[in-house]
């Protein structure tokens, strides 16, 4: 990401007042009882951590990351705020430099946020029978753009997880998959 990019994102998290919320994005919380309450789990654009916390809240131990360290430090404080903070790791990375290195977990959780050559590090992520929640804005029901997922992008992408619910429309599509519980 440019420098232009990271400081225009923490400038975004100073201008907005602090959230203390928790919570599992709407878009998967159908599927909330699908993960697990305990175990690992990785945010990955963790913005301000209302779904760390969440996972934290369940039970998992969580890595989140961000760009931006504005909202690294938002999400610290919200871990403390909501008494999880020991089970709670923020760091600040650029995952235009790929995904950080580190063991197999439980959940992948990203929200918001649109790579798809990460795809195949976020799936391989994933420990036999892990889940993966994922939602990015999509070109299906909205305009083209190049931050936009074209149809199909996220079933194609992780064809080879078992998909639990999706969808697609309104410029958004998001997936909650699993892992094979033994791998191919
Ligand atoms: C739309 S926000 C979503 C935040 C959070 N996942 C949520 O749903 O509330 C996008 C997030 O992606 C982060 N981001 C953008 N580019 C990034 C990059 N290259 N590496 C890591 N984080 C990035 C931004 O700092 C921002 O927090």
């Amino acid at each position: 990401m440019s420098e232009k990019d990271r400081v225009r994102w923490d400038a975004a998290y100073t201008d907005r007042p602090p959230d203390p919320a928790s919570a599992l994005p709407r878009e998967f919380s159908g599927q909330a009882h699908e993960f697990p309450v305990a175990g690992s789990a990785l945010d990955l654009a963790c913005g301000t951590g209302r779904a760390s916390v969440w996972l934290a809240e369940r039970g998992l131990a969580v890595w989140g990351l961000d760009v931006s360290a504005v909202a690294v430090n938002r999400a610290s404080e919200a871990a403390a705020l909501h008494g999880v903070a020991e089970r709670c790791r923020f760091d600040v990375a650029d995952l235009d430099d790929g995904l950080p290195a580190g063991p197999l977990v439980d959940v992948v959780l990203c929200h918001r946020f649109r790579d798809p050559a990460l795809y195949p590090a976020l799936a391989a992520r994933l420990r036999p029978g892990g889940l993966l929640a994922i939602c990015v804005l999509s070109e299906v029901g909205a305009e083209s753009g190049r931050f936009r997922a074209a149809a199909g992008e996220l079933e194609t992408a992780f064809a080879g997880l078992e998909t639990v619910a999706a969808s697609e429309g309104d410029g958004e599509a998001w997936l909650v998959a699993r892992a094979p519980a033994t791998r191919r």
